[in-house]
This record gives structure tokens, C-alpha cells and sequence, in this order.
């Protein structure tokens, strides 16, 4: 986690530090800082807490940091150390010419420090990034450049990194490096910039060079050079983004959350473009693995991406016919899990950074398997360790809780399971024909699941007025469904919520039950609908008010619940995705109602690049 941004160009460094910072405040914000080359000199301004007092303290210094030209910044997710000042970065090395920022872990921290303690160092900080300032520094004194002390840096660092320094000697000089965490250069015109994610930089370019591991990057305002681990320049080619400035600001609405809901019949659309044909006909010819021997399927992911493989699985099962098994990324890593040359794994990772994702991945390369990344950020980690990639085109997701990146995950997993079925002749081409036009519909049913919800929030708000927890109950794909509902609300509004099999809460989690725990009801089509609807009459006859996500006509659903959020009526194969709208909408609002920050909620960052 940590956003770690650097800019050397003409005197406006620190609004392109900031203005980057902010699109990377997603990956923790904790704290944050600037490190400023200014009259020979480096000088540090850090704050603990959101960026905006780190604003207000540069806003405070009577325009001491207005025309510096080159610089570095970060944003913080706690790892080693509290979030205080003391720990907020950039960290400074030796005698405060060198300033480093960081996002990752090294992992031999402890005995570095021991290390540079002996040679006289002293520590000002209880992280982990202050070995590399003072390892940086140490070299640099000495008399090596930089890019040389980072270099035999390098060579001591081990765990997940992504660096920026600069030192007082070197003005209008960055250099940086990475291995396993992300970083990007972008190119300017007499000014360069750096990132961990394209997404802070798209007010000034759309052209970037990729970092790899091992290599260090050294950035003025009108060169950027490439080195290898062996020292010699590499040369690469620039990658375009599509995605606009726009994409990253929040254009009227209050917050990304609710920008990102309301983003999600567009997302649809553009993940299914060019894949599925007006017939219903799937194109996944993009994904460059043999698919019809495939015969047996993991799903590997974390969080709501893990929820989106179990409504994979169901899919893929229905339609294909191949067992599937869903694992949580961090669990399989450690698994010694089985499988095979015909084992398919599939990751899925909006970010394409999660490190338990990638780490499993790594898992499944070792016996053999074939993998699959399904990921919305080009060039993120993951599209370079998996063998081929399927991208959903969701769009930059800003907001921690993920809403949009979750149902263009389930669209492309339902593409795929299309595909599978065809390849396997499990259903005959009309049948897949059908369901393929079904799900052509997706943009504008979930269009119409977003207003019907809309209109009916404010009562399923006041039943978690006085609310201590709440269960979501389903069954079917209305289960994974009520996970993420708990998840969604759990994570923004802080109420211990879980989603739990209807049938199952029989066998436990009832003993929560009473007027203080709402009871959210995902009740679905079907014999299920009839099987939930029981289930649900238990946890009313013990106190419980029901929330029901149920079909707008649903007549006893009014009958049973507080508060219906209705759904469209909708064919199978976009039932998940219509009942997890008002879910988003459910969480988002509670969450406002009491007062709380829906982008950012507490103790969590975007990108989860720490094990
Ligand atoms: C919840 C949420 C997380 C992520 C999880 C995986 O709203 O966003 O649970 O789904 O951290 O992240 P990615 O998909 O980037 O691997």
C-alpha cells in the first residue's frame, strides 16, 4: 500500500506532488509528505492524518514551497511504526541529504538497522523505509552518485519496494527503483513525473514507461534513463492510457462511492464491447490459452474479488459443467493445493497489485496450472505474472470499497463460462445464444436497479438507526451476493455485519437476532425464493426487521419486510448483479448517515500490497 509520487520539471512541483497524491490517497492515508529540494538543501513537510492537513500546513508556510522544481511525495498506509510524524514519510538519511519515500516492506529491516546502528546511524522513526535513507545516504557521503547508492541498496534490500530518493547533491535529479510494488514514470515536455499508479499523473501525461523489477529509474526534467540490474541502459517503449483526467474526479457527486455505483451500466458496456455480439455470440479469442481441455477450475482472489469467483463458480458449473473451487488468495498460497497442467486458475484483482493474489499465482505456476488474470488496471503486476489477461474496463475505482470493478468481475466471469460451455458442448449453441442476449442486457437493467433503489433508501436507512449489527441473508448466488452486502457495510459504516446461506442461520448466527440486528433478505427467483422466504419468517418471529432485496411485484416480501429495496425483473443469468445495487446503495447511505468517510474508511487502502 503507500502511494509514493516524484516530479522534476519547472518550479510547480509541489501542485503536481500534491495533485498526484491526491489520486493515490486510495492506497493509505495515514499520513503525508513532501520531500523538497530547495537552495541546496532538502527540505521535509509531513502531517499525520488525511492529505488535506498536509495541505493546510504547505497552505500555512507563506509560500516557502511555491517554485520548487523537483521533489518526491507520499502517502501512507501503517505498516512499521504508528501513524505519527516521526513515522510519516519521506524518511531522512545521515546528515538530511538524501530523502527517501516507500511502499512495500523490507523484510531484513530489523537486521539493517542493527547493521547502520553499529556504523553510528541513529533512527528517528520506527519504520522500515529509514534503513534505505540512511543505506542511500551513507554511499552518498562516501562519494557515490544516487543512482550508484541505490544500486548497492539494492543489493541489501529484500521484500516488496517501490522507492524514490533524492539528494541534496544532485539537484533537479529522482531516482527510483522497484521489485514486487508498482512504479511508473511519465513522460512530459521539460518535465517528468513518477508513480506507483497511472492514475496520478493523468492530468499531466498519458505516457508512461513501466519500471521493472531490479531496474532503477533516474529522472531530470529532460532525460529519463533506464538502467538494468547489470548497470547498462535499457531502452523501452512508452505504453498510452486510455483512461481520461476525468475519470479520476469526482464530476458533481459527493463522493467516488456513489460516483462508482452510478458508473456501473458504462463499466458494464465497455467490458462487454467487442465480446459479446448482438446474438448473444461470445468473442474471447483475446485469451491466448487453449480452453478446451481445461477440466478443472481454481479461482484464486481476496475480498470482494473473492466474492465475485464464487459467483463465477456458480456460473461456470451451471453452464459448463466444470467443477470449480474458489479460494481466499492468502489461504491457497499456503495450501499445498492440488492441481495440474489442466487446472485453469483464474485471479481476479481490480488493482492487479494484491500481493496474496499474486503470490498465489505463483502457487499455481509451481504445479503446472495455466492462469488467468481477470483485472481492470493494464500493466498492473498481475497482466505480467499470469499467462493471459481478460480486463475489465470498469475504469479507474477510487473508492476502497469496490463496487463497479465487482460487477464487471462477474461479467467477465459469466463471459468466460459462456465460452467454456461452448467449448465444451455442455449447452447447445441456441441455449448459449439466449443467455449471451440476457446478458447484453446488464447495462440497462442495472441502470434500472440503481433509480428503483434510490427511490426507497431513506426507510431501509432508518431501520439501521439503532442497529448494533445486521445479517444478510441468501441462498444460491443470493449468498455470495449477501457477503458482499456484509462486506460493503461492514467496511464503510463499521457495523459488524455477516453474510450468511439462509438455511444455515438456523444452525447459529439466529442467536443474533433481535430488533437491534436488521435482518437484509436477498430472496431471489425460484424454489430458493420460497426456501429464503421461510427462513426469513424464523428471524421474524424472533424480533428481527427485515430489509428484502426482492423482484418489484414480489407481494409477500411487502408483507414480511420493513422495507423492500426492489430489483427488475431479470433473467438468471443477471440476477446476482441486480441484487448487489441496492446492497451499494444500502452500505453508502448508512454510512453517510452516521457521519462517516465513504472513500476512505479507516484502517484499509486500495491496493493491498503487504501479506
Ligand atoms: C472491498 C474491497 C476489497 C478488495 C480486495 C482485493 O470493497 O475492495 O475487499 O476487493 O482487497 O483487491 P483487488 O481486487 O485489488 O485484488
Amino acid at each position: 500500500m503507500c502511494g509514493i509520487v516524484g516530479y522534476a520539471g519547472r518550479e510547480r512541483c509541489v501542485e503536481v506532488l500534491m495533485e498526484g497524491l491526491k489520486h493515490l490517497e486510495y492506497r493509505g492515508y495515514d499520513s503525508a509528505g513532501l520531500a523538497l529540494q530547495i537552495g541546496g538543501e532538502i527540505e521535509t513537510i509531513r502531517r499525520v492524518g488525511p492529505l488535506r492537513e498536509l495541505s493546510k500546513a504547505i497552505g500555512e508556510a507563506n509560500g516557502r514551497f511555491e517554485r520548487v522544481g523537483t521533489g518526491i511525495g507520499h502517502t501512507r498506509w501503517a505498516t512499521h511504526g504508528r501513524p505519527s510524524e516521526e513515522n510519516a514519510h519521506p524518511h531522512l538519511g545521515g546528515d538530511k541529504k538524501v530523502a527517501v519515500v516507500h511502499n512495500g516492506i523490507i523484510e531484513n529491516h530489523a537486521e539493517l538497522r542493527e547493521e547502520l546502528e553499529e556504523r553510528g546511524f541513529s533512527f528517528n522513526s520506527e519504520t522500515d523505509t529509514e534503513v534505505i535513507a540512511h543505506l542511500l545516504a551513507e554511499r552518498v557521503e562516501e562519494g557515490d552518485t544516487l543512482r550508484e547508492a541505490l544500486g548497492a541498496a539494492l543489493e541489501r534490500l529484500e521484500g516488496s519496494f517501490a522507492v524514490a530518493a533524492v539528494s541534496a547533491k544532485e539537484p533537479g535529479t529522482i531516482v527510483a527503483a522497484r521489485n514486487q510494488s508498482p512504479l511508473v514514470v511519465g513522460l512530459g515536455d521539460g518535465e517528468n513525473f513518477l508513480a506507483s499508479a497511472v492514475q496520478a499523473l493523468l492530468g499531466e501525461t498519458r505516457k508512461f514507461i513501466l519500471v521493472e523489477n531490479g531496474e532503477i529509474a533516474v529522472l531530470t526534467s529532460s532525460s529519463v534513463e533506464i538502467f538494468g540490474p547489470d548497470g547498462k541502459e535499457v531502452r523501452r517503449e512508452p505504453f498510452g492510457v486510455e483512461w481520461d483526467a476525468e475519470a479520476v474526479e469526482l464530476g458533481g457527486y459527493e463522493d467516488y462511492m456513489l460516483k462508482e455505483i452510478h458508473e456501473q451500466p458504462a463499466a458494464l458496456q465497455a467490458t462487454l464491447a467487442g465480446r459479446l455480439g448482438a446474438e448473444g455470440d461470445v468473442d474471447l479469442s483475446e485469451v491466448d490459452l487453449d480452453l478446451s481441455n481445461v477440466e478443472r477450475i481454481v479461482i484464486v482472489a481476496c475480498g470482494t474479488a473473492y466474492h465475485a469467483g464464487l459467483l463465477g463458480k456458480n456460473t461456470i458449473e451451471r453452464l459448463a459443467r466444470i467443477p470449480v473451487e474458489v479460494a481466499i488468495a492468502s489461504e491457497y498460497r499456503y495450501s499445498d493445493p492440488i492441481g495440474d497442467e489442466k487446472t485453469l486458475v483464474i485471479a481476479i484483482s481490480q488493482s492487479g497489485e494484491t500481493t496474496d493474489t499474486l503470490a498465489a499465482i505463483e502457487t499455481a505456476h509451481g504445479f503446472g496450472g495455466h492462469v488467468l488474470a481477470i483485472t481492470n488496471t493494464r500493466g498492473s503486476l498481475i497482466t505480467r505474472e499470469a499467462d493471459s489477461v481478460l480486463l475489465t474496463k470498469a475504469g479507474p475505482e477510487i473508492c476502497v470499497a469496490s463496487t463497479k470493478a465487482f460487477l464487471t468481475q462477474v461479467a467477465v466471469l459469466d463471459l468466460l463460462a459462456l465460452e467454456l460451455a461452448r467449448l465444451k458442448k455442455s449447452l447447445l449453441e441456441d441455449e448459449l445464444q439466449e443467455i449471451g442476449k440476457s446478458l447484453r442486457l446488464a447495462p440497462e437493467k442495472i441502470q434500472e436497479a440503481i433509480a428503483l433503489s434510490e427511490v426507497c433508501m431513506e426507510g431501509a436507512v432508518d431501520v439501521f438507526e439503532d442497529a448494533r449489527c445486521a445479517l444478510f441473508l441468501g441462498r444460491g448466488v443470493a449468498h455470495p451476493v449477501a457477503l458482499e452486502g456484509a462486506l460493503k457495510l461492514k467496511e464503510i459504516s463499521y457495523l459488524p455485519a455477516e453474510g450468511y446461506p439462509a438455511g444455515e442461520m438456523k444452525h447459529g448466527p439466529i442467536a443474533l437476532i433481535d430488533e437491534s440486528c436488521p435482518v437484509v433478505a436477498i430472496l431471489g427467483e425460484g424454489v430458493l425464493r420460497e426456501k429464503t422466504l421461510s427462513n426469513i419468517q424464523e428471524t421474524v418471529a424472533r424480533g428481527a426487521k427485515i430489509i428484502a432485496v426482492a423482484d418489484e411485484g414480489d407481494a409477500e416480501a411487502r408483507k414480511i419486510a420493513e422495507v423492500v429495496l426492489p430489483v427488475p425483473k431479470v433473467p438468471e443469468i443477471l440476477a446476482s448483479l441486480v441484487a448487489t445495487v441496492p446492497l451499494q446503495l444500502l452500505a453508502y447511505h448508512v454510512a453517510k448517515e452516521r457521519g462517516l468517510d465513504v472513500d476512505k474508511p479507516r484502517n484499509l487502502a486500495k491496493s493491498v500490497t503487504v501479506e
